[in-house]
């Protein structure tokens, strides 16, 4: 077997990871079972690729756990889900300390059960001296809620005569955003071949590498993750410049 960890340049990796974890209800339904045996599954990769980011010193890594459309799921969905998060957190909470990670939300944390709110609160507390990764749960999440959130945030500020229109710029409306602490993802990984962004980081992504897989999220390890990350080495980021002088300039790939 090839060694795709050996094959990819530490020294041009992204900084930011955003993943859209999907595919765990297909995934379970080809085997037999119930679509909440997928996402039992899901969580398992998760581990599995916040090590392998870890490992490999990424900074930041964003993981699309539950979007603000999933509670039109049905209840039972809905109710799996939310619990497979307290349980999920509750165990894996020490690791993650111990692994010098940093847990965060974003998305309409409120909206989660108060359970939830709890036991993620207390995660990040713990873990809020941590130096490595930065792990970053959308939960609840829309991006367009976001940005109309950042919207507000501004207005506010204008109409308060604190801030005036002409200052507003992007640095400025960042800051507003859940992701103000974060730089952009230079990469946005989808699994489970499905090429749409589903309200994910609309404003974030504006200029990352997007790479979209056929393989379902349970499936989805570190060798796929080495994958995607040696077609991200593979792509010249021009932002909008010149193939020419990308290359006369030997601008690195990050
Ligand atoms: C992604 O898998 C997990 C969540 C959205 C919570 P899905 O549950 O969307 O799986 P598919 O897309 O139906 O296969
Ligand atoms: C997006 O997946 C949200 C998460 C992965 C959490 P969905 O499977 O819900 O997306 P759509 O609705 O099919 O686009
Ligand atoms: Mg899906």
């Amino acid at each position: 077997m090839t060694d795709l960890l050996a094959q990819v340049d530490r020294s041009r990796l992204p900084r930011h990871i955003a993943i859209i974890m999907d595919g765990n209800g297909r995934w379970a339904r080809d085997r037999g079972e119930d679509r909440v045996y997928g996402h039992y599954e899901g969580v398992i990769s998760v581990r599995e690729i916040v090590d392998a980011c870890g490992a490999l010193d990424i900074g930041f890594l964003t993981l699309y756990a539950f979007s603000a459309e999933n509670w039109n799921r049905p209840k039972a969905e809905v109710d799996a889900l939310m619990e497979l998060l307290v349980n999920t957190i509750r165990k894996e909470a020490d690791d993650l300390n111990k692994n010098n990670v940093r847990l965060h939300v974003i998305g309409d944390f409120v909206s989660l059960p108060e359970l939830a709110q709890k036991e993620m609160g207390e995660a990040m507390e713990m873990t809020a001296a941590n130096t490595g990764l930065n792990l970053i749960l959308a939960l609840s999440y829309s991006s367009r809620l976001e940005i109309l959130g950042a919207t507000k945030k501004l207005a506010e500020m204008v109409a308060g005569g604190i801030l005036a229109p002409d200052d507003i710029n992007e640095e400025v409306f960042q800051r507003c955003l859940d992701t103000a602490m974060f730089p952009d993802p230079e990469l946005m990984i989808r699994t489970s071949g499905e090429n749409r962004i589903s309200n994910f980081l609309l404003y974030q992504l504006a200029y990352a590498e997007l790479y979209f897989t056929p393989v379902h999220w349970p499936d989805f390890r570190k060798d796929n993750l080495y994958e995607a990350l040696l077609d991200y080495q593979r792509r010249e980021r021009r932002f909008g410049k010149t193939s020419e002088q990308i290359q006369k300039n030997n601008v690195p790939n990050v």
